[in-house]
C-alpha cells in the first residue's frame, strides 16, 4: 500500500485514511470489527471531528480500541474542532481548548496526533489560535496541527501567527469534485471551469508541504451520492470500468487510483464502512494510472482541455 510524507514532519503515513464519520451507523461490535480489519490491513491513520455522530464516533471508537487493546503509539488519530453545528464557526482559545478536552474525554486518550480546524471562522483571531495551538502543544495534548477547506490566505493569515508548521489541509476532492484541478488546466478563459475558488490551493499546499487530504473522495455534489454506478455520469462509469478491466480491480479502486496518481501526494480519506471496499481502495493505492489513463478519466467527467 502507498505511504506518504505528512506535511513537513518525517512521518510516513498511509496514502489511505479511515474517515471516521460515519462510524456511528455500525453498533459497537461491528466498530471494533471495523477497526480491527482496517488495522490489519495497515491502515492505522484515522480521520474523526467532535461534530461526527455529535461526538458518538469518538465515543465508539474510543471503545473500540480499548476492547482490541490497541497500542496508542501504534495509530494515529487526527480529529477537527471549529465547527457549533447550525450556530457557527468558533476559532476562539477558550472553544479550541474546550473542545480539544472534549474530544480526548470521548476518545478516551492523553493526547491526539493532529488537530484540524475544521472550517474558517469570518471572526478568526488568529493570535488566539495560536496561542491554543502553543498550550496545546506544550502540554502534550496535540501533535501536530492543520487546517481543513482553507485558502492559501486564510493560512498565510494564520501562519503570520503560529509557532508551528500547518501539515495538512482536509478539502472536498473527488473525480466528480475537481474543482481545484479544472481552473489549473483553464488559465486565463472564459469558461466555467476557468474560476478560481479556492485561490489556487492545490500549487499553494504543494508549494508549502502541507498534505492535501481529499474528503468524500468518491461524492459527487455536496453528499449527493455516490458517481460510481451511477446512471447520471453514464460516460464517466464507462471509461472507469474500462480500465477497471484492464487492471483487474473494481471501479472503486480506479476512483481511488485517480486521486492518488496526482503527484501532489494527496492523502484520501475514505468514508465506507466496509471492509471489502476499503480492499479495493488499497489495490487503487497500488496501481499508478499512465497519464492518459487519468486524463481520459478526467475528460470523461465532462471537464475539457482547451
Ligand atoms: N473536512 C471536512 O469538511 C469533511 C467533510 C466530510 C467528510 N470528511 C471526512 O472524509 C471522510 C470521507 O467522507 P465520505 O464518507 O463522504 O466519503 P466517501 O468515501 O466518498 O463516501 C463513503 C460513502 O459512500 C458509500 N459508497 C457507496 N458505494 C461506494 C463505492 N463504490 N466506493 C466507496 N464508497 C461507496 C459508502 O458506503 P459503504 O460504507 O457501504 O461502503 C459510504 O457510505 C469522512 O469519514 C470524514 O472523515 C471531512
Amino acid at each position: 500500500m502507498k505511504n506518504i510524507k505528512l506535511g513537513k514532519t518525517n512521518l510516513s503515513v498511509p496514502a489511505i485514511s479511515i474517515g471516521c464519520m460515519r462510524l456511528n451507523s455500525l453498533d459497537e461490535k461491528l466498530a471494533v470489527n471495523y477497526i480491527n480489519g482496517a488495522l490489519e490491513k495497515g491502515l492505522n491513520y484515522f480521520d474523526h471531528a467532535d461534530i461526527y455522530g455529535n461526538g458518538e464516533c469518538e465515543i465508539l471508537f474510543g471503545k473500540a480500541l480499548k476492547i482490541l487493546k490497541t497500542k496508542r503509539e501504534n495509530i494515529f488519530i487526527q480529529s477537527k474542532c471549529g465547527i457549533v453545528p447550525g450556530v457557527m464557526y468558533d476559532f476562539s482559545y477558550k472553544h479550541i481548548m474546550e473542545s480539544v478536552d472534549g474530544i480526548l474525554q470521548r476518545l478516551d486518550t492523553d493526547y491526539i496526533d493532529m488537530l484540524l480546524l475544521h472550517r474558517p471562522d469570518a471572526l478568526v483571531e488568529p493570535d488566539e489560535v495560536a496561542k491554543a495551538f502553543d498550550e496545546l502543544r506544550v502540554k502534550g495534548k496535540v501533535k501536530y496541527f492543520g487546517v481543513s477547506n482553507m485558502k492559501p490566505m486564510q493560512i498565510e493569515l494564520l501562519r503570520k501567527y503560529l509557532k508551528c508548521d500547518i501539515q495538512a489541509n482536509q478539502l472536498q476532492l473527488s473525480i466528480t469534485n475537481s474543482q481545484m484541478i479544472r481552473h489549473g488546466l483553464e488559465v486565463n478563459m472564459f469558461t466555467e471551469g476557468s474560476l478560481d475558488r479556492d485561490g489556487s490551493i492545490l500549487d499553494y499546499c504543494r508549494l508549502n508541504d502541507i498534505t492535501i487530504q481529499a474528503w468524500s473522495p468518491f461524492q459527487y455534489g455536496f453528499f449527493e451520492g455516490v458517481f460510481l454506478d451511477n446512471d447520471k455520469f453514464y460516460q464517466l462509469n464507462s471509461v472507469i470500468n474500462m480500465i477497471a478491466e484492464k487492471y483487474g480491480v473494481s471501479n472503486t479502486s480506479i476512483a481511488a487510483a485517480w486521486i492518488l496518481r496526482h503527484p501532489a501526494n494527496i492523502q484520501l480519506i475514505a468514508g465506507t464502512m466496509n471492509l471489502n471496499r476499503l480492499d479495493d481502495i488499497i489495490k487503487g493505492s497500488e496501481i499508478q494510472l499512465t497519464r492518459e489513463e487519468w486524463y481520459k478519466i478526467y475528460l470523461s467527467a465532462g471537464n475539457i482541455l482547451p
